[in-house]
């Protein structure tokens, strides 16, 4: 771990940024892939470090994976021709792979133990490992196998009705996979929607599951076939962008093929409120999702409230939208968010903590935050805890501290956006 000196003097963003493939999508194409029959080409895959393990689990499995490039190709043989792995699964940084895999390992018939990093080994697993439970699984792990490393007795699983009581689109896939191989049917129901691309995606790969209004049916009848799958950029990765391009004074920046699914635009609709200058264009569907280009303009913004049921939908954004908050006029208050706490690092507090090192007026609250703006970012010295999207934040920060910025290292920008310099780099004139 080094550290690293955040200077740009003067700087501007003018051009384009075609972000990369998204994370969410990225992870569940391996899944899906490996699970169904036939060859699955996956195009503009993620190639950060946690899309990565998913691949690794998959090959430890006997999934044969072939990787050139951004395009993968997944060489499935059913759930039925995944093997038991010959050693304990490293789920590294990734939340998304642990929850999901824990799914999936829990109907089939062998023994599985995965294990992560320091960060992953404080995520709790409780909130998949409950239900999972109720449909039969035999999961044991530190404190009550709340925490990896985890061992899985895959086995015979029933169906059930479950409610989430966390919004979170992790547990949901991780029962509708357990669905997957459950006698029965599966039903889950979720009050605030999560994103939903699981769902979508196993309608696709042919799966028997029925969306309702605020719920999904699914079962082990039907017959899942390779799906070509087109990643869309992400959203998430873009928001640093739009950030950037919203409080650098001069910018104008353009993101393509991004994104646009509803489930995940909550960034959008908060970036309306505040009355930033940003226009959709080229909207279209590409594999029954909907992606466009979005072009962001620097202009005076305005604080907001950000909560309720917008939050699953910009949780992973919010850590740069307080950045952003603290550029506009006036009062944001986010609140509803206490799921930040759970993230790679407690969010609420390593925002706070890194924008007040910075000079902003920032304080944390049990759910969210409190930020008044405008503030004129001195600089100084911030941690990025190991988080990827808590390091970029650092980052885009350091384009309108008066001083430079120092960051204890930057590697982690590698679990979901490995080329965020050289992009960077691309539209800084
Ligand atoms: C993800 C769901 C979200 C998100 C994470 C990716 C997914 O987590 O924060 O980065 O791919 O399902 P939660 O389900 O814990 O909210």
């Amino acid at each position: 771990m080094s550290n690293v000196i955040l200077e740009y003097t003067s700087p501007k963003l003018e051009g384009e940024v075609v972000v990369p493939g998204d994370k969410s999508i990225s992870h569940r194409s391996i899944i899906f892939g490996s699970i169904s029959h036939g060859l699955t080409k996956v195009s503009n895959f993620l190639d950060g470090e946690d899309c990565l393990r998913t691949i690794d689990a998959f090959r430890d499995m006997g999934v044969q994976i072939e990787k050139r490039g951004n395009t993968v190709l997944v060489d499935g043989k059913g759930l039925e021709g995944l093997k038991k792995p010959e050693k304990e699964l490293d789920f590294g940084n990734s939340g998304t792979t642990t929850r999901l895999m824990l799914g999936l390992l829990s109907g089939l018939p062998f023994e599985t133990t995965i294990f992560g990093d320091a960060s992953l080994s404080k995520r709790p697993m409780d909130r998949v490992v409950n239900p999972l439970r109720e449909m039969g699984a035999v999961i044991e792990g530190k404190q009550e196998g709340n925490y990896v490393p985890i061992t899985i007795k895959g086995g015979a699983l029933k169906g059930i009705t479950y409610r989430l009581p966390v919004k979170s689109a992790q547990v949901k896939s991780a029962i509708l996979l357990a669905g997957l191989l459950a006698e029965g049917e599966t039903v889950v129901y979720e009050d605030t929607e999560t994103r939903n691309h699981t769902e979508v995606m196993l309608q696709a790969f042919g799966a028997d599951i029925k969306q309702y209004e605020d719920g999904i049916m699914i079962s082990n009848k039907g017959k899942l076939t390779a799906c070509d799958v087109e990643v869309p950029g992400d959203i998430s990765s873009a928001a640093f962008f739009l950030v950037a391009g919203a409080i650098v004074p001069g910018s104008t920046v353009t993101l393509r093929n991004v994104g646009l699914n509803e489930s995940r635009t909550g960034i959008l609709d908060v970036f309306k409120q505040m009355g930033a200058a940003i226009t959709i264009s080229n909207e279209r569907i590409t594999g029954g999702e909907k992606i466009g280009d979005l072009t962001v303009k620097h202009t005076t913004l305005k604080g907001t409230t950000i909560e309720g049921d917008v939050i699953p939908r910009l949780i992973d954004e919010i850590p740069i939208l307080a950045l952003l908050a603290t550029q506009a006029e006036g009062k944001t208050v986010i609140k509803d968010a206490e799921e930040l706490k759970v993230k790679e690092t407690d969010r609420i507090q390593a925002v706070c903590d890194n924008l007040q090192a910075l000079g902003a007026n920032i304080t944390p609250t049990e759910d969210g935050m409190v930020i008044e703006g405008p503030t004129k970012l001195a600089g100084g010295t911030i941690s990025s805890y190991m988080d990827h999207r808590i390091a970029m934040m650092g980052v885009i920060a350091a384009l309108v501290t008066e001083k430079p910025v120092e960051m204890d290292e930057k590697d982690s920008i590698n679990i979901s956006y490995p080329t965020f310099f050289k992009d960077l780099e691309a539209v800084l004139k």
